[in-house]
């Protein structure tokens, strides 16, 4: 975490000794603290959580520069981050990253998405509920399944610790779909795959973005297992679908590098079956270090 040098030693002070003078010196100090990208990038750490409990959250004009953070970073470190802290998120930093969300293909260029905004308390909670019985049911078969895997474990983990802070998250960003379903009926797998196409490629921007400004994001699905009360819930019309939820917050953990199949494993040549790219450890890129 960085800022403007001529203040580190009355912000240092403030840190050392955060007393209640302090606390409104610092309230003062608020716009003269600068978040450059690369502070976004290394996000998070002591510093920054006592930063964050006395000038307050970040506004978009402190985290907005960290959208200059190359693409090849963004996405080689965007994970989920499921542990949220309860401070306010700035209503512009959301806007700004469904903004940039808005950019992204839509089957037919259908531009057929609805965002809910999530903020309300009562709201949050409701979904909390929905996911709570949902995860209890997958999370025991996902438990059973990956016994003696440490790392599905951590992963497990970091989804109670989620769902059970749900409602204390200060945003819910549910991505809807607007349209293009005949209700109740089987589709042919080219409508699904367009109709569902049209939204995770918006989502997949927003939790680049969100990733580039340092707000911690993750993509989930659990909460709205039942369509007809999440609609309920939400006051949607029949005609918009809820699809996805990405909750936002200031992260408690890091983002980082993610561990995925290496790409000539999953790469066939004209026709399934063939990978003479197998083993092929090309692609198996290190995130680039931190400055
Ligand atoms: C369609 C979809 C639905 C998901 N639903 C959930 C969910 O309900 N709860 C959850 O914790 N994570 C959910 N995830 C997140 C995945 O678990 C996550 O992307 C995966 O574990 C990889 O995590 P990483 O990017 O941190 O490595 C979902 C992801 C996708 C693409």
């Amino acid at each position: 975490m960085s800022f403007r040098r001529r203040r580190v030693g009355l912000l240092s002070a403030a840190i050392l000794c955060p007393t209640v003078a302090d606390w409104f010196a610092l309230r003062k100090l608020r716009t003269t603290i600068v978040l450059t990208p690369s502070d976004i990038r290394a996000n998070t750490g002591p510093v920054a959580d006592t930063l964050m409990r006395m000038a307050g959250s970040p506004t978009l004009s402190d985290v907005e520069g960290g959208l200059e953070m190359p693409l090849l970073e963004a996405m080689l470190t965007q994970r989920a981050i499921r542990r949220l802290r309860p401070d306010p998120l700035d209503d512009a930093i959301v806007l700004r990253c469904i903004e940039i969300a808005l950019k992204a293909p839509t089957s037919s260029n259908g531009q057929n998405w609805e965002w809910i905004v999530v903020k309300d308390q009562a709201v949050k909670q409701k979904l909390a509920a929905q996911y709570r019985p949902a995860w209890a049911l997958y999370g025991r078969a996902m438990r059973r399944r990956n016994r003696g895997d440490d790392s599905a474990s951590r992963t497990f983990d970091a989804v109670d610790w989620q769902v059970a802070h749900l409602a204390e998250m200060p945003v819910l960003v549910v991505a809807c779909l607007r349209g293009g379903r005949v209700p109740f009926l089987p589709q042919p797998p080219l409508v699904e795959s367009s109709y569902y196409g049209s939204i995770y490629p918006s989502v997949q921007n927003l939790l680049l973005a969100a990733r580039a400004m340092g707000v911690g994001a993750a993509l989930i699905t659990l909460p709205l297992w039942s369509v007809t009360v999440a609609r309920r819930i939400l006051g949607l019309p029949m005609s918009v679908r809820p699809c996805c939820i990405v909750p936002m917050g200031w992260p408690l953990g890091r983002y980082g590098p993610t561990t995925r199949k290496g790409v000539g494993d999953v790469t066939h040549l004209d026709r399934f079956g063939r990978q003479p790219w197998r083993g092929d450890r090309l692609a198996r890129q290190k995130a680039p270090s931190r400055g």
